[in-house]
């Protein structure tokens, strides 16, 4: 099989791109002498994921109880469930803890530990618990200068079948940063406030051996990394456009595309139409807000090389519409009926997830393997 014969739309996952990117998040990580506990919500694959080295592959984030018993199953024992916990999702994942898991939930409501706590006293199975800390008002979490940070700690202190561990945080509002100094002081903050916590917490008496931080931006530019114990995250191994306009990588380092075939032209209006739209390429408008808007996703030729200035500026549910990003005149002739091109996806995570499978390349146009996903959640 090669990218001639494949159907398309289809997931296409450059492995010597991947083994890059994590190489150099993996040696980055380690010289700052903490551990990278990889997020597997990105690629949701086993084979993705066993291209970690150790110490880094003996540790795993995800997203998804699936995703848990998934990563399980194929060897990976120390898990990091890294979404609040909801009440309903406990007995699942007791299940895990039972069949050999080392599973660590997040919360950060009296609700969520009292569940966890009667849970835990039900099954009378010890259960690793971090509270999650709202770095930077970004999504959820713990106010760090709240009391519920030390009435919480307490709590699950207490808790006969709770193991409190410490805290975690995600520094998200980095996505939204424009330029590297932005980033920094993100980074900073996400590990400032963390430690703060960290610390505030054992001056009350309660032990917090893990400070858990991350995201990819933060990960890869933040300079001091004191009083953190692990690094958390996903979207390095394939990188994407908004990662390049954060200049977290280069275009070149993208892993992830979306091969696509011409099935039209309007050439009054400069379009070309290919048989890929949001169901594709996601409705992911992650680069709208940076200095080039990528629309949805970049477009390159066959061997993956950008084609100077074509973007697909709009999509529908199977169609998508490549444009000019200067309104230039596009050579109809050079992307005839039955053409295939590479889009390159605005956020990986986002686009994946509407593939059941990667096709994998080695840089050239054979298709290597196929690797599974792991979607949805149950
Ligand atoms: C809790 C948590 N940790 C880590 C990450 C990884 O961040 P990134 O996607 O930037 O690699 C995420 C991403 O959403 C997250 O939600």
């Amino acid at each position: 099989m090669n990218l001639h014969s494949i159907n398309t739309p289809s997931l296409i996952l450059d492995r010597e791109k991947v083994r890059k990117n994590i190489n150099r998040m993996e040696q980055h990580i380690s010289t700052q002498g903490v551990s990278l506990r990889p997020h597997g919500k990105t690629a949701k694959s086993v084979d993705v994921m066993q291209m970690f080295h150790e110490p880094s592959r003996s540790g795993i984030t995800v997203s998804t109880l699936k995703e848990a018993e998934y990563y399980f199953n194929h060897g990976f024992q120390d898990i990091l469930y890294a979404v609040g916990i909801s009440p309903q999702k406990l007995d699942r994942i007791f299940a895990l803890i039972h069949r050999g898991a080392r599973i660590t939930i997040i919360l950060d409501s009296l609700a969520q530990a009292d569940a966890a706590a009667n849970a835990a006293q039900h099954y009378r199975t010890r259960l690793p618990v971090l509270m999650e800390i709202d770095c930077d008002g970004h999504r959820s979490g713990i106010n760090p200068d709240s009391s519920l940070l030390l009435y919480l700690g307490r709590y699950l202190d207490a808790a006969s079948f709770l193991d409190f561990q410490g805290v975690l945080t995600h520094a998200g509002e980095s996505y939204g940063c424009r330029g590297i100094d932005c980033i920094r002081q993100t980074a900073e903050l996400e590990r400032t406030r963390a430690v703060d916590c960290k610390m505030r917490l054992e001056k009350a008496g309660i032990p917090c051996p893990v400070v858990s931080i991350g995201s990819t931006p933060t990960a890869t530019f933040g300079r001091d990394f004191s009083g953190v114990t692990e690094v958390r995250a996903g979207v390095f191994m394939f990188q994407d456009l908004v990662m390049a306009g954060l200049q977290v990588c280069h275009i070149d380092d993208i892993a992830l595309s979306v091969l696509a075939t011409v099935i039209g032209h309007q050439k009054e209006k400069n379009w070309i139409i290919i048989d890929a739209g949001w169901t594709a390429l996601s409705r992911d408008r992650g680069t709208a807000r940076q200095i080039v808007d990528h629309g949805y996703g970049m477009v390159c030729g066959f061997s993956g090389k950008p084609i100077n200035g074509l973007y697909v500026s709009s999509v529908y549910q199977e169609h998508g519409v490549i444009t000019h990003r200067e309104g230039k005149e596009i050579v109809m002739d050079r992307f005839p009926v039955g053409r295939r091109v590479r889009i390159l996806p605005n956020h990986a995570c986002a686009t994946a997830a509407s593939f059941n499978s990667y096709n994998v390349v080695d840089g050239s146009e054979e298709i290597v393997h196929q690797w599974d996903r792991i979607n949805g959640w149950d």
